[in-house]
């Protein structure tokens, strides 16, 4: 017995087109009109959006080390509320991911208790001391996807292209946090009007972008495919646009909150608008939409980051840098992105799904016969606002609080079982 996805709306060369899809143990069979029933169990997806389960390259699960903030149950419980059956897991944990025991405890918990995949990025120095290269042939034996310090920048040039080299030669992409601690140390938002406004330390976007006009020219040097992450200065875009033009092995992801807000929209002290890279100019904002638009920028990731509310609450000097996204990532951008008009649906799903899936070779990230069948189901009709006490995920912490927004997920399927649901697709689902 299999499972029929009735009437959804599938995006198909732009155009949402109605189907049912067949769905057989973990595999998609059939995509057609008017299936059979058969003794098939039946989702009614009349009218929804029906899209390949969300990839997220960017996420922060915590586990291990950092359980209150969030686990791997609850932070993939919140990726598949999210529409996401795909996140890759940062490596700032305790221990840090630069052993291969770290990398397979993370699998099994996943095995256990996930209700996403997840793909564990290593690091790419011990301890993310920036001192030591980690031993990539062995983390990569264990199961990493690729290799990152995230939560600082790899702070000496010889250290990024050693990096470059070991990676390249196993083939691993090396994806980087771009931050000059030199330049950073001690700023708590952007260095611009709002930083002057209270008389706060300010991050400069040089900080960022020497990091990845630097890394750039290492990884021509080296061959090495650098992702540069969580894009947001103006510099930055022009200097991947140009570094692509070149032809050299650069991909570059950007965060739902970058594109949406600026640091003029940051409307009091309130930490959770401080997340590093910091909220930039309008102008910077307005390079990450055309960047996005032109294909500078690859895909579109939320660098969840889950605190406690009471770290949050130390004010914006003292709170630790990070919001959560995976929750509120897709109703943003297709209310803020799609229903405006800046880039059509197909666009937005894409950056999501397919485009993540190239870049990192992985196989999913499509819906088409024969695929996995991962699956998200979306309303496109219903208005929402954000609560954060609605989420799984143990973090509250987003500026987006209160926001109406349309486009909520409201079925998630991973490999042919569904991982979440809302109450009334289980309902509806129980009268078939
Ligand atoms: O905002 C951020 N939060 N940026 C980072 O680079 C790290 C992350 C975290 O781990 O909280
Ligand atoms: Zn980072
Ligand atoms: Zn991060």
């Amino acid at each position: 017995m299999g499972t029929i996805l009735r009437n959804g709306q599938l995006l198909i060369n732009g155009e949402l087109v109605t189907k049912d899809i067949l769905i057989e143990g973990n595999t998609i069979e059939k995509i057609a009109d008017d299936l059979e029933t058969a003794d098939h169990k039946v989702i009614d997806a009349a009218g929804k959006l029906v899209t390949p389960g969300f990839i997220d390259m960017h996420v922060h699960l915590r586990e291990p080390g950092f359980e209150a903030k969030e686990t791997i149950a609850t932070g993939t419980a919140s990726a598949a509320r999210g529409g996401f059956t795909t996140v890759a897991c940062m490596p700032n944990t305790r221990p840090v991911i630069d052993t291969p025991e770290t990398v397979k405890q993370i699998l099994s918990k996943t095995e256990a208790e996930g209700s996403a995949r997840v793909l564990p990025i290593g690091a790419i120095t011990v301890r993310e001391l920036g001192k030591e290269l980690t031993d990539m042939a062995a983390l990569k034996e264990a199961g990493v996807i690729a290799v990152s310090d995230d939560g600082v920048g790899v702070q000496t040039s010889k250290m990024m292209k050693d990096a470059m080299k070991m990676a390249t030669e196993l083939g691993l992409p090396v994806i980087a946090h771009c931050e000059d601690d030199s330049l950073a140390e001690g700023g708590c938002v952007h260095e611009g009007i709002f930083s002057e406004k209270h008389g706060l330390k300010g991050i400069p976007s040089e900080a960022e972008s020497i990091h990845v006009g630097r890394d750039i020219l290492l990884a021509e040097a080296t061959g090495a495919h650098y992702h540069v992450c969580h894009i947001s200065t103006v510099e930055s875009v022009r200097l991947v646009r140009e570094a692509k033009q070149r032809g050299a092995r650069v991909t570059a992801e950007v965060c739902p909150h970058h594109l949406l807000l600026c640091d003029e929209d940051i409307p009091a002290l309130d930490a959770n608008y401080k997340m590093n890279p910091p909220l930039r100019s309008r102008r910077d904002r307005d390079a990450l939409i055309e960047g996005l638009k032109d294909g500078t920028i690859d895909m579109i990731v939320t660098d969840h980051a889950p605190h406690t509310t009471e770290e949050k609450q130390r004010g914006m000097e003292l709170a630790p840098f990070g919001i959560v996204g995976l929750e509120t990532a897709f109703p943003l951008l297709y209310t803020k992105l799609v229903l405006t008009g800046a880039f059509t649906l197909q666009e937005i799903v894409e950056r999501m799904t397919k485009v993540p899936a190239d870049v990192f070779n992985l196989p999913w990230g499509t819906l088409q016969e024969g695929a996995v069948a991962d699956i998200a189901v979306i309303d496109l009709e219903i208005e929402k606002e954000v609560n954060p006490e609605e989420f799984a995920s143990k973090g509250h912490n987003t500026p987006f609080t209160g926001w109406k927004l349309k486009g909520w997920p409201v079925l998630t399927m991973l490999e042919g079982q569904v991982v979440w649901q809302t109450d009334e697709m289980n309902s509806e689902g129980a009268r078939q």
